[in-house]
């Protein structure tokens, strides 16, 4: 394929800071133009696309143009099904960022969409395109961690909205911190481990900050057998202070050895017998963790929308999360809300609610 292709991007706010290097680096491949109605953002776009980026007030307007071939839907929750369905129908393939849905429901809609309309439906859950969480993957999968029994996996941040801001607002978010954010850890459990059997769930919330929940706990088995704990904690200041605490944080604990990544420090591993067949890790001493060494060239949103790109062109690409997986993360997401509502443990896949 040697002509460009136009990519519309839908919504210009916060995580355009994360996607637009995604596609400046593909200049020589890829054209783009902007939805975005706030025109007060309108500046920053053309500081993170160039100052001869195109820009459109509302996203119909891209749905529009017939000469634009993808879309990246980088919208508000709320707007992500009707926007996907609508791109489908026009004909365009759609790459959404997280999380997909409010719920599963509109995920079916939005599957149904793309595939009546023979276009491709992929997720940007970035942490899967990141170098760091992939280590991680090849030391599970590597089978030298023996059997798994237990992953705890966290979030943590300091999240402040303002007053007004779609994300206060639990309809508009599909919920609170666990459907908006938590997704990334339940979604990089589902690619480690496999998929749910059960859940159950807790959650706090302060009405201060957001109708959803600002905190919660979700507790699962897995269909391996293996148990997981992932929390998420948008009250904390702990990981931007000075020896504080992590962002991000996931450890894997196997009957011959654990793992784990932590933002800012890496992926490390830790034999028990200090020996390892598949991996040349430094072994410092036995027994001891080691870093895994992770060639971090690009983020996972890059990518992401780099293979993305490349699946869109007819090439082979290497596309972790098409909307058919991705669906089952939102499914365990509103598992864990039908949790807590009736105090129950929540068997998957979901039973329509009585
Ligand atoms: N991967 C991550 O770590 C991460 C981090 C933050 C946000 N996100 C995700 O990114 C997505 C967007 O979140 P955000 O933080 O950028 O939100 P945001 O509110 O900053 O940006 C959304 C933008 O969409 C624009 N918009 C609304 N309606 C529109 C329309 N009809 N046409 C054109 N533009 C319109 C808004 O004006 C706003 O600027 C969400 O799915 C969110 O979960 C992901």
């Amino acid at each position: 394929m040697s002509a460009k292709l136009k990519i519309g991007i839908l919504g210009g706010g916060g995580i355009l800071t994360a996607h637009a290097p995604g596609y400046t680096r593909l200049a020589h491949l890829c054209e783009v133009v902007v939805a975005e109605t706030d025109a007060s953002r309108h500046s920053e776009i053309r500081r993170l696309l160039g100052e001869d980026v195109a820009i459109v007030e509302d996203y119909t307007e891209i749905l529009a143009d017939k000469d634009v071939d993808a879309v990246d839907i980088l919208l508000p929750h709320y707007l992500h099904a009707p926007a996907a369905i609508a791109a489908a129908e026009a004909g365009k393939h759609v790459l959404i960022e997280k999380v997909m849905a409010r719920n599963v429901e509109e995920c079916d809609l939005m599957i149904r969409a793309c595939e009546n309309a023979g276009v491709s439906l992929t997720v940007c859950h970035d942490r899967r395109y990141d170098a760091d969480w992939q280590a991680l993957k090849q030391v599970v999968d590597s089978g030298e961690l023996g059997d798994i029994l237990f992953w705890k996996l966290e979030h943590n941040q300091n999240v402040v909205f303002p007053e007004r801001s779609w994300v206060r607002s639990k309809e508009m978010l599909g919920g609170g911190a666990i459907m908006s954010c938590l997704t990334h850890q339940i979604d990089s459990l589902r690619w480690y481990e496999g998929e749910v059997d059960q859940v159950t769930c807790m959650t706090k919330t302060e009405p201060d900050r957001m109708e959803g929940e600002s905190i919660g706990a979700v507790l699962a088995k897995m269909r391996s057998g293996a148990l997981a704990l992932l929390s998420i904690n948008w009250y904390t200041q702990s990981h931007q202070a000075p020896d504080g605490l992590w962002y991000e944080f996931n450890h894997v604990t196997g009957t011959k050895g654990e793992a784990y990544f932590m933002s800012g420090k890496g992926t490390y591993v830790k034999i028990h017998d200090g020996s390892s067949k598949q991996f040349r890790y430094d072994l410092k001493g036995e027994g001891s963790f080691v870093k895994v060494d992770v060639k971090k060239e690009l983020t996972g949103h890059q990518r992401c929308i780099e293979q993305w790109v490349k699946s869109l062109r007819g090439e082979q690409a290497e596309i972790l999360t098409d909307g058919t997986d991705s669906r089952q993360t939102v499914e365990v997401a509103e598992a864990a809300y039908r949790a807590e509502e009736t105090k129950a443990v929540v068997s998957l896949p979901l039973q329509p609610a009585r």
